[in-house]
């Protein structure tokens, strides 16, 4: 990847443009695992971000099994933890399903440690908000953890910008990313605020399913709005000569906001792959082309 080291949000913290997501990360199969993690480092890729609810689907039978699969990755390979910024997240417990209360929070981010083999994560999200606890009640937590060196940074997933101006309202330390799905077929955070409200507070966007769960790469499909977007996301591959996947992550990456895609193969080549989207250039009109195809009506 080309354009390394560019701070995420206002943190000291460093990342490529790309990064990596471990909700398809599970069962046992170190050596596997350790060979997604590697090529992903080996492309530039810094960002590794996962989920304590994490191993549930996909193939994996237990809560924590993605963090404690990348924390047997570290234990196995060393330095690999020292050269990326370890993203994780709190707050999806299923059947609850959301807990951000403070022993939550506290008690979660023990867990993860454990588990991750680790004595710091340097960006602990919310996963989702619940509503029932009182943002400083959240804040406070946050703000224990970090004071206490066992976090780094703080960031928000699926928060809408009011929500997240909430809880920033109640913590001493600036958020330093906001997690929303964002995508060609999940466009809604271009116009609900949530990327106007990070470039305003200079919050890094990572932009999750950036492939729509691979129904973009995938292509074949019965859906029409689906369909649509691949047409138009292979017109433009076609006249570029890349995959349409590039251009499906270069559609989010040329966003002023600069989102970050968490891409989530499981496949090394085409985690290699995903840095051919930093060679993408897309014009206004093929941008809001896309945007067009995937709201089915052409731009007001
Ligand atoms: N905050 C949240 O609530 C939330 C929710 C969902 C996800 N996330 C984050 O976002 C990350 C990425 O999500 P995602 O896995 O849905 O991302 P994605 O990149 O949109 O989709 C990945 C899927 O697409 C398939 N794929 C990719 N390239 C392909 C190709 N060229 N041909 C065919 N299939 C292809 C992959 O299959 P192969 O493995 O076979 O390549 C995989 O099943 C997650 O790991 C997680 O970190 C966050």
């Amino acid at each position: 990847m080309s354009e390394m080291g560019r701070r995420l949000g206002q943190s000291k913290l460093t990342v490529g443009p790309i990064a990596y997501g471990l909700w398809r990360f599970t069962g046992d199969d170190v050596s596997a695992a350790s060979t997604r993690i590697e090529a992903a480092i080996d492309s530039g890729i810094t960002l590794v971000d996962v989920a304590a609810v994490y191993g549930l689907d996909w193939g994996g039978s237990s809560f924590g099994e993605s963090e404690a699969l990348l924390g047997k990755v570290f234990a196995a390979t060393p330095g690999v933890r020292q050269n990326m910024v370890l993203a994780t997240k709190f707050g999806i417990i299923p059947g609850v399903p959301y807990d951000s209360s403070a022993n939550a929070v506290v008690q979660s981010c023990e867990d993860s440690l454990k588990r991750l083999h680790t004595d710091v994560i340097d960006l602990f999200q919310v996963h989702r908000p619940d509503v029932l606890t009182h943002p400083a009640e959240l804040a406070a937590a946050l703000t224990s953890l970090r004071s206490q060196g066992k976090i780094r940074e703080a960031g928000v997933s699926n928060y809408g910008a009011q929500q997240t101006a909430l809880l920033q309202k109640f913590l001493p330390f600036p958020l330093t990313t906001t997690q929303p799905e964002f995508s060609a077929l999940a466009i809604a955070p271009v116009f609900d605020g949530t990327l106007d409200h990070a470039i305003a507070h200079d919050l890094t966007p990572l932009a999750w399913s950036p492939l729509g769960g691979g129904r973009l790469a995938k292509g074949s499909t019965n859906d029409e709005r689906v369909s649509r977007v691949v047409t138009k996301l292979d017109e433009l591959a076609d006249r570029d000569g890349v995959s349409r996947a590039a251009v499906a992550l270069a559609f989010i990456i040329c966003h002023p906001a600069t989102p970050i895609p968490i891409i989530g193969t499981r496949n090394p080549a085409r985690i290699a792959a995903a840095a051919h989207a930093l060679r993408v250039n897309l014009s206004r009109a093929d941008w809001y082309g896309i945007v067009a195809a995937s709201q089915g009506a052409p731009m007001p």
